[in-house]
């Protein structure tokens, strides 16, 4: 059982990179293998709309890092997508992420489907999976980012685990990485980890 995380922000150290690893050492500690992606750390493009991943049914753009990030979500059981809010949405790149991961991921089983005809459906790279959004703003726009993932994951087939609250950190007061200070966003995070766990392991039995 693995949960990758994704933190979607340009500050690796900030606040999203800080609630996504306390996120994954929570699920560490029940023994769930987890893995945190930094995307500051990669190169990725944005989609382009060629279309050619339909008949590829892979992205056909050259030349960055994202292929190594999507065999990572297609190989896990699940992805924590963590986001600052930057005005109320996701960041550019964890949006070249998700567009790119999400449009290819479709077509790496189905087929375009022609006019008046229906899917024969055979899933998505990511179906099935466990995804749950975690994202954090200075005052407000964390639940237009949380949406934002949220459409994203279910979409795409996958499972969205809740928790006692939407997975949301207020931080960064003037730049300030303080979400370490955001007890009732951690609390929050720790029931997350627990519904993480409870599905994964009713899935995999
Ligand atoms: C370009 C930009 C846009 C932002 N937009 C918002 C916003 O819409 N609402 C808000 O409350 N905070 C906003 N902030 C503040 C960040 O959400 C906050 O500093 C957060 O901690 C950044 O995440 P990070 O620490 O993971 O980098 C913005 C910050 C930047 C740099």
């Amino acid at each position: 059982m693995k949960i990758i995380g994704l933190n979607g922000s340009p500050r690796k150290e900030g606040n999203t990179g800080f609630l996504v690893k306390y996120t994954l050492e929570r699920l560490e500690e029940k023994g769930i293998e987890t893995e945190q992606i930094d995307l500051a750390d990669y190169n990725i493009k944005q989609c382009r709309g060629c279309y050619e991943c339909v008949n590829a049914k892979k992205c056909t753009i050259q030349g960055d890092d994202f292929l190594e990030i999507f065999e990572k979500m297609v190989d896990s059981d699940g992805f924590i997508l963590g986001s600052p809010s930057y005005h109320s949405s996701m960041t550019p790149r964890l949006k070249a992420v998700l567009d790119r991961a999400g449009f290819s991921g479709r077509w790496y089983a189905n087929e375009m489907k022609e006019k008046s005809d229906s899917y024969e459906w055979k899933g998505t790279a990511f179906s099935g999976k466990l995804v749950a959004p975690v994202t954090v703003a200075r005052r407000a726009g964390q639940n237009f980012t949380f949406a934002q993932i949220l459409l994203w994951a279910t979409v795409n087939d996958c499972i969205v685990p809740g928790s006692n609250y939407w997975n949301v950190g207020v931080a960064g007061k003037g730049g300030a990485v303080d979400a370490d200070e955001d007890e009732e966003g951690k609390n929050i995070l720790n029931h997350l980890s627990d519904n993480i766990e409870f599905l994964l392991k009713k899935i995999n039995k």
